[in-house]
C-alpha cells in the first residue's frame, strides 16, 4: 500500500480496530513493554501507535511518544492518554520521515507497523537514527514462512492480513538482512507463534 491507501485503510478501520485486532494483537504488545525493561526517566518512542492500546502497559515514570500517520488512529489513541498528558504525546507523523533530531529516545518500538509502511527500510532506518547509540529497537510483526503448517496459517490468516495492509509475503530473514539489526532476542508471540518479537540493539554511531 502507498502513504495514501495506508490512511484511507485506517480511517475506515479506526472505528472497529480495537474490537478486531485488541485481542488478536494484545499478547505481543504486552511482551514487546515488558521486555523494553523500561527504566524510570527512559524516553521511548512507539512508531504506528494506532488507537494507543499499548499504552497501559508502560509504568508511569516512563516518557512515551506515539506518532501515527493516521489521524482518526491518533483521536482514538488521545482518548487513552487521559491523565496522563504530563508523559505521553502523540504526534501526526510519517514513520518514514520522523521530525526527531537524531540519538533523541532510549527506545523505539515499532508494533505491527513495518510491513504495513510502504517503505520497511526507511522505517527502520528512521527508528535507528532518532535511537541513542546502544538504545533499543523493539519489531513485533508477521514475517512469512510459506512451508509447512505454517504456511496454511498464513493462507487462512490472509484476509486478516489485508485488513491490516500486511505486506502478503515478508520472510524474517530477508527482513534482518534489509533491516542490518544486531539482533539480542527474537521470538515467536500471538496464537500459533504466527507472529515475531524481535529485540536489537543500536549499534553505535
Ligand atoms: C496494524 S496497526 C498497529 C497499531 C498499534 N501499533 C497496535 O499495536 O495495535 C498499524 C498502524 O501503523 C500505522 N502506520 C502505517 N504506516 C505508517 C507510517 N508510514 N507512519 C506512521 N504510522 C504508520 C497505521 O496508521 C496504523 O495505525
Amino acid at each position: 500500500m502507498d502513504e495514501k491507501s495506508v490512511v484511507t485503510a485506517y480511517r475506515r478501520l479506526s472505528r472497529q480496530y480495537d474490537r478486531f485486532f485488541g485481542p488478536v494483537f494484545e499478547q505481543g504488545r504486552e511482551v514487546a513493554v515488558r521486555k523494553m525493561e523500561c527504566r524510570a526517566g527512559d524516553r521511548v518512542l512507539e512508531v504506528g501507535v494506532g488507537t494507543g492500546l499499548s499504552l497501559d502497559h508502560y509504568a508511569d515514570d516512563v516518557e512515551v511518544v506515539g506518532i501515527d500517520v493516521s489521524p482518526e488512529m491518533l483521536e482514538y489513541a488521545k482518548a487513552r492518554v487521559n491523565g496522563n498528558a504530563d508523559r505521553i504525546s502523540l504526534a501526526l507523523m510519517d514513520a518514514q520521515a520522523l521530525e526527531y533530531a537524531d540519538n533523541s529516545f532510549d527506545k523505539v518500538v515499532a508494533m505491527y507497523v513495518v510491513s504495513v509502511a510502504p517503505d520497511p527500510k526507511k522505517v527502520v532506518e528512521e527508528m535507528k537514527r532518532v535511537c541513542k547509540p546502544g538504545g533499543d529497537l523493539f519489531i513485533v510483526n508477521h514475517f512469512s514462512q510459506g512451508k509447512g503448517a505454517m504456511a496454511s496459517l498464513e493462507r487462512m490468516v490472509s484476509p486478516l492480513s489485508k485488513l491490516v495492509g500486511f505486506r502478503p509475503s515478508f520472510p524474517l530473514d530477508d527482513f534482518l538482512e534489509m533491516a542490518d539489526l544486531d539482533v539480542v532476542e527474537t521470538r515467536p508471540v500471538n496464537a500459533f507463534g504466527y507472529w515475531t518479537f524481535i529485540h536489537a540493539r543500536n549499534k553505535a554511531g
